[in-house]
C-alpha cells in the first residue's frame, strides 16, 4: 500500500482541543481522550464519515457528546476507527487500554528501563489512542498522567505543568497545558523515576526560563555538556534568526532504548542517551560534539519544525533539512567553521551519495512512500540541508534572512509545505528559483566536468562546465538543475585574483558564486595577466561530484589553495586517484608503491605551523574505503583495503620522525576541555598515533599506543590506542579489551563502543568474533544502540568482512533484520540498507546479497517497513 504526494487532501474534520488522561499501571494503561471536533469548513465532502488512525489498540468506550455509542455507531478494523454520520461540531470520548510494557516496536507508549515514554513522529500517536494521526492537524494538548507515586515520582509532558495531587492507593497526578496548538506527532509522555539538573536561561525580551534535564539517577553527572549546549543553542537563535523561546519551560529526557537521535516534542525534547550525556571519561570528542549538535538540532525545532510545522510528510525536509542546516551553522559558529565544513561533507559523501546512487534513491521531497519510518534518510536531512545551504548561497546572508522572516510571517502557526518556504525566499528576496525547484523533486548526485581555455594575448580565461545526473529509480530522465558554483582564481604563487567576468565593469576579489542553470555552460573572466588555477566549487557549494581534476593542479590546490575545505578536498582528491590507480595496478598483479610526492606533501603539511590542528588532522587522513568505493565502477573490496592500508603504512614510514614529534607536541596533560582548539590537538595526536601504530616493529611506536591504552585520562585518548590495537593481532590486544570491558561494564554507552570497537576491526576472524558477541551477555537486540553497535558498525564501518566474498557478512546480517522484523520494524528496516547496495559489486557478491534480500522477503510476517526496503532493493 503506498501512499502519495499527488494523493494529498485536506483532512475532514479538525480538532480543536484534546484532552489526554492517562491512567499508568504496571500491566499496562487506560488512555482518555476527549477531542472537541468540527468540520474542517473547507473540505470537499461536508458528510464524510470521521476516520481515526488507530493501531494495537483495545477499544473499551466511545461516546458522542457525553452519551455512550453502541457498537452499531461505528466500525473498527486493524488500523482505523471509523464513525459516519456525524454533526457540524461535537465531542468524542474514547477509552483504550494499550501495552506499553510489552511494546518492543519503541514507537508510540512504551518503557524503557522500567521509566514510560513515548516516540510518535511519524506515526506513533495511533499506537496511543484513536486519532487523527496526520501533521496537519493542530490542536490545544492537555494531559492528566496518573501512576503510583513512589515507582513513579516525576511525571511530564508538553508545555507548562498546571496542576499536581495526590490519589487513593499512593498513587499520584499531574496536568500538563501546551498553549500551543500541535500535530500529535509532537506529543510527548515521560513518567518514572528520574532526577533532573535545572539551570535557566533569559531570553533577550527578558522573559527567564526554566531548563530541565532529566536522566535516571547516577547519570544527572553527565549532563553539563548537554545543558550549556543548549543554553548555546538558544542564545544563537536569537541571534543567528531572531527566534526566541516561547514556553517557560524547555525539558529534556534522556532514555537508553530509542530507535533514532532524539525528538523535539514540544517542550519536552526526548534523547537517545547517547547524544545527550557526556562524560571526559566516557564519551569522546566526537560524541562531545555530536551532542552540541543534537541539542541544537531539537532546540531549533522549536520554530523550524514545531511553530511551523510539516502539512503531510513528503514535506518532512522542510523541517529536517532546514534545521540540520541550522544546527550545522551553530556548530561551525561555535567550533571551526572549516572543520566543520569538512565533516559535513564527508558525512554527506559516506552516507548520502551512495543513497543517491542505490535503489532507494528519493528527492528530498520524496513522492511516495509505503513506510514513512523508512524516509528518514541521509537525502531528507544531510541532502535537504545542502539544499538550504544552496539557498542561502544564492540569497546571500541578508536575502536568506529576509526569506526566514517572511516564511515565519506568512506561516507561524501552520503546517506548510516546501513550496511554502522556497516561495518566501524567493518573494523576500528577489531572487528566481523556479528553477532551483528541482532540487526538491529530482533525486541523484549530479556529476560536474569543467573544460577550460586560455587565451594568453586578450588575458582571456573560459571555463566550460556541464552537468548531468544519472538516472535513479522511477526517474529515467534528469533535467538540469539550478547549481551555485563558488569559485576562486588563482596566480602562479596561489594568491586569489580579482575576477572579473566579462560583461563586468569591475573586478572583484575573492570568491564569486555563479550559477550553473544549463546542462552546458560558458563563463568567461577577462583582464587577466597570466593563466588562472581555478578552485572550483568552494566550501562545496553544492552537493555534486567534480570530475577529476588534473593531479598537478590538485597538488597546487593542496599547498595553496585559500580556501580551507577546497585545500583539504584537493588532498582527498589526489589522494583518492592515486589509491585507485593503486587498486588497478594490483589487480593486474602489477606493483605500485604510493607517489613519493604525495608523502612529500603531506609532510609539507604536517610542518606547516600556520595550519589548525584539527584541520591537519583532516588533511592526513586519506579518503575512507567506502568513498573509494564509491568511485569505482566495480568495487574491488579487498584491493581498496590493501591498498589504502599500504599507502598508509608508507606515509608513516616516512614521516615517523615527523609524526612522533608532532605527537608529542600535541599531548596535552592539562586540564580537560572540549573547545575546538583542545579536541583539534587530540585529533591531530590521535591522527599521528593511527600512523605510528602500523610501524609493528618499531617498539616506540608501539610502547606508546599501549601507554596512552592503558594511561591516558579522556576516553578519546583511550578509544584511539584501542583502535589502533583493535587491528593488531598482538598479545596486547585481548589484554586491553578485556581490561576495557571489566572497567566499563555498567556503564552502557562505553559498552557499545566496546561492540563497535571489535565489529569493525580488520583482523581475520572478526565475523566469527562478531557472532560470538551476538552471544555475550550484554549483547540485545532489543537495545537499539547495541544492536546498531555490532550489526551496522560491520555492515557500514567494516567493507572488508561485511562484504567478505563468501557472503557470510550478508547472512548475518539478514539473520538480524529477521530477528528484530517482529519486535522493532523500524530498526529492522535501517540495519537493512545496506544489503540493497549490491550494484557495484562483482557478479558473486551480487548473487550473494540478492539471495538474503530474497530469503527476507519470503519470510513470513514482514513488517511494511522491511518489506519496503527489501522488495525496493532487490528490484
Ligand atoms: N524529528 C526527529 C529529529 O530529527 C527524528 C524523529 C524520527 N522518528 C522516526 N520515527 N523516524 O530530529
Ligand atoms: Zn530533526
Amino acid at each position: 500500500r503506498t501512499v502519495r504526494l499527488a494523493d494529498y487532501r485536506l483532512p475532514d474534520f479538525l480538532i480543536d482541543a484534546v484532552d489526554l488522561h492517562f491512567d499508568l499501571r504496571e500491566d499496562g494503561a487506560t488512555v482518555t481522550s476527549r477531542l472537541t471536533m468540527r468540520r474542517n469548513p473547507a473540505t470537499s465532502d461536508p458528510a464524510a464519515p470521521l476516520v481515526l488512525d488507530g493501531q494495537d489498540l483495545r477499544l473499551t468506550r466511545v461516546a458522542l457528546d457525553g452519551e455512550a455509542l453502541g457498537d452499531n455507531r461505528y466500525t473498527v478494523d486493524a488500523e482505523h476507527l471509523t464513525l459516519p454520520g456525524l454533526p457540524q461540531s461535537f465531542t468524542l470520548e474514547i477509552t483504550t487500554e494499550i501495552e506499553p510494557q510489552k511494546n518492543t516496536s519503541l514507537q508510540g507508549l512504551y518503557t524503557s528501563g522500567g521509566n514510560f515514554c513515548t516516540q510518535c513522529e511519524a506515526e506513533g500517536f495511533r499506537h496511543i489512542t484513536y486519532y487523527l494521526d496526520r501533521p496537519d492537524v493542530l490542536a490545544r494538548y492537555t494531559t492528566t498522567i496518573v501512576a503510583d507515586k513512589a515507582k513513579v515520582p516525576v511525571l511530564l509532558s508538553n508545555g507548562n505543568p498546571v496542576g499536581a495531587g495526590e490519589t487513593e492507593g499512593g498513587r499520584h497526578w499531574a496536568k500538563w497545558e501546551d498553549p500551543f496548538p500541535k500535530p500529535s506527532y509532537l506529543f510527548a509522555l515521560v513518567a518514572g523515576d528520574l532526577v533532573a539538573v535545572e539551570d535557566s536561561f533569559t531570553t533577550r525580551s527578558g522573559r527567564p526560563i526554566d531548563l530541565k534535564i532529566f536522566t535516571r539517577k547516577g547519570d544527572e553527572t553527565k549532563v553539563s555538556h548537554a545543558m550549556r549546549s543548549l543554553k548555546a543553542s538558544m542564545a544563537w537563535d536569537e541571534q543567528a534568526y531572531g527566534f526566541e523561546y516561547d514556553l517557560d519551560l524547555f525539558m529534556i529526557v534522556a532514555v537508553s532504548d530509542f530507535n533514532m537521535g532524539a525528538m523535539e516534542n514540544k517542550g519536552l525534547n526526548i534523547f537517545n542517551t547517547a547524544l545527550v550525556l557526556a562524560s571526559r571519561e566516557t564519551a569522546t570528542d566526537g560524541d562531545f560534539q555530536r551532542v552540541e549538535s543534537v541539542v541544537a538540532h531539537e532546540y531549533f525545532h522549536n520554530w523550524t519544525g514545531n511553530r511551523i510545522t510539516c502539512r503531510d510528510w513528503f514535506q518532512l525536509s522542510l523541517k529536517e533539512g532546514l534545521t540540520v542546516f541550522r544546527d550545522q551553522e551553530f556548530s561551525a559558529d561555535e567550533n571551526s567553521r572549516p572543520v566543520q565544513r569538512i565533516a559535513d561533507v564527508r558525512r554527506l559523501r559516506a552516507i548520502q551519495f551512495p543513497e543517491d546512487a542505490g535503489p532507494i534513491a528519493h528527492p528530498i521531497r520524496p513522492e511516495s512512500y509505503i513506510e514513512i519510518n523508512n524516509f528518514y534518510t541521509p537525502t531528507v536531512y544531510e541532502k535537504g540541508a545542502e539544499v538550504i545551504r544552496m539557498i542561502h548561497t544564492l540569497l546571500g546572508a541578508e536575502g536568506y534572512r529576509k526569506g526566514i522572516d517572511l516564511y515565519v510571517e506568512r506561516h507561524d502557526g501552520q503546517a506548510a509545505t516546501c513550496e511554502n518556504f522556497v516561495a518566501a525566499m524567493e518573494d523576500a528576496s528577489g531572487v528566481d528559483l523556479t528553477l532551483f525547484r528541482r532540487w526538491y523533486s529530482q533525486a541523484g548526485t549530479p556529476e560536474i566536468t569543467a573544460e577550460e581555455e586560455w587565451d594568453a594575448a586578450a588575458g582571456r580565461y573560459s571555463l566550460t562546465l556541464a552537468q548531468a545526473t544519472a538516472p535513479t529509480p522511477g526517474q529515467p530522465d534528469k533535467q538540469p538543475l539550478h547549481i551555485p558554483m563558488a569559485l576562486g582564481l588563482l596566480d602562479a604563487q596561489g594568491r586569489d585574483l580579482l575576477v572579473r567576468l566579462a560583461g563586468e565593469a569591475e573586478a572583484k576579489p575573492g570568491t564569486r558564486v555563479l550559477s550553473l542553470t544549463e546542462g552546458r555552460q560558458r563563463f568567461v573572466f577577462e583582464g587577466l595577466a597570466g593563466r588562472p588555477v581555478p578552485s572550483l566549487f568552494r566550501g562545496f557549494s553544492a552537493p555534486i561530484k567534480l570530475a577529476p581534476q588534473p593531479r598537478e593542479r590538485l597538488a597546487f590546490l593542496f599547498a595553496h589553495d585559500s580556501d580551507p575545505f577546497n585545500r583539504w578536498e584537493a588532498g582527498q582528491q589526489l589522494a583518492a586517484q592515486l589509491l585507485l590507480e593503486g587498486v588497478a595496478a594490483r589487480k593486474a598483479g602489477r606493483h605500485w608503491t604510493l607517489d613519493p610526492e604525495f608523502v612529500t606533501a603531506v609532510g609539507r603539511l604536517l610542518e606547516d605551523k600556520a595550519l589548525d590542528a584539527a584541520f591537519v588532522a583532516e588533511a592526513m587522513a586519506l579518503p575512507g574505503e567506502s568513498f573509494l568505493a564509491d568511485q569505482m565502477a566495480v568495487i574491488d573490496v579487498e584491493g581498496i583495503h590493501a591498498v589504502r592500508e599500504a599507502a598508509r603504512l608508507a606515509i608513516a614510514t616516512a614521516l615517523r620522525d615527523c609524526l612522533l614529534a608532532l605527537y608529542r607536541a600535541n599531548d596535552d596533560r592539562g586540564p580537560f576541555d572540549v573547545s575546538a582548539a583542545a579536541v583539534g590537538r587530540r585529533a591531530l595526536k590521535n591522527a599521528c598515533l593511527a600512523a605510528l601504530g602500523l610501524l609493528q616493529g618499531d617498539a616506540e611506536a608501539t610502547t606508546l599506543v599501549l601507554d596512552q591504552a592503558r594511561t591516558a585520562s579522556t576516553m578519546t585518548d583511550v578509544l584511539a590506542a584501542l583502535t589502533v590495537l583493535r587491528d593488531r593481532d598482538i598479545p596486547e590486544r585481548a589484554e586491553a579489551l578485556e581490561a576495557f570491558y571489566a572497567k566499563w561494564q555498567d556503564e552502557p554507552l562505553v559498552v557499545d563502543k566496546w561492540f563497535a570497537l571489535q565489529a569493525t576491526s580488520a583482523l581475520p576472524g572478526t565475523l566469527d568474533a562478531i557472532k560470538a558477541l551476538t552471544r555475550h551477555p550484554a549483547f540485545t537486540l532489543r537495545n537499539p544502540n547495541r544492536a546498531r553497535a555490532l550489526i551496522s558498525s560491520l555492515a557500514m564501518g567494516n567493507p572488508l568482512h561485511f562484504h567478505a566474498a563468501d557472503g557470510s557478512g550478508y547472512a548475518f546480517l539478514a539473520d538480524q533484520v529477521l530477528a528484530l522484523n517482529g519486535p522493532n520494524p523500524q530498526l529492522a528496516a535501517r540495519i537493512l540498507v545496506p544489503l540493497g547496495r549490491w550494484q557495484r559489486h562483482e557478479p558473486g557478491r551480487q548473487a550473494a546479497m540478492k539471495a538474503e534480500l530474497d530469503r527476507i522477503l519470503a519470510a513470513p510476517d514482514l513488517s511494511r517497513d522491511v518489506y519496503e526496503i527489501a522488495a525496493k532493493s532487490r528490484a
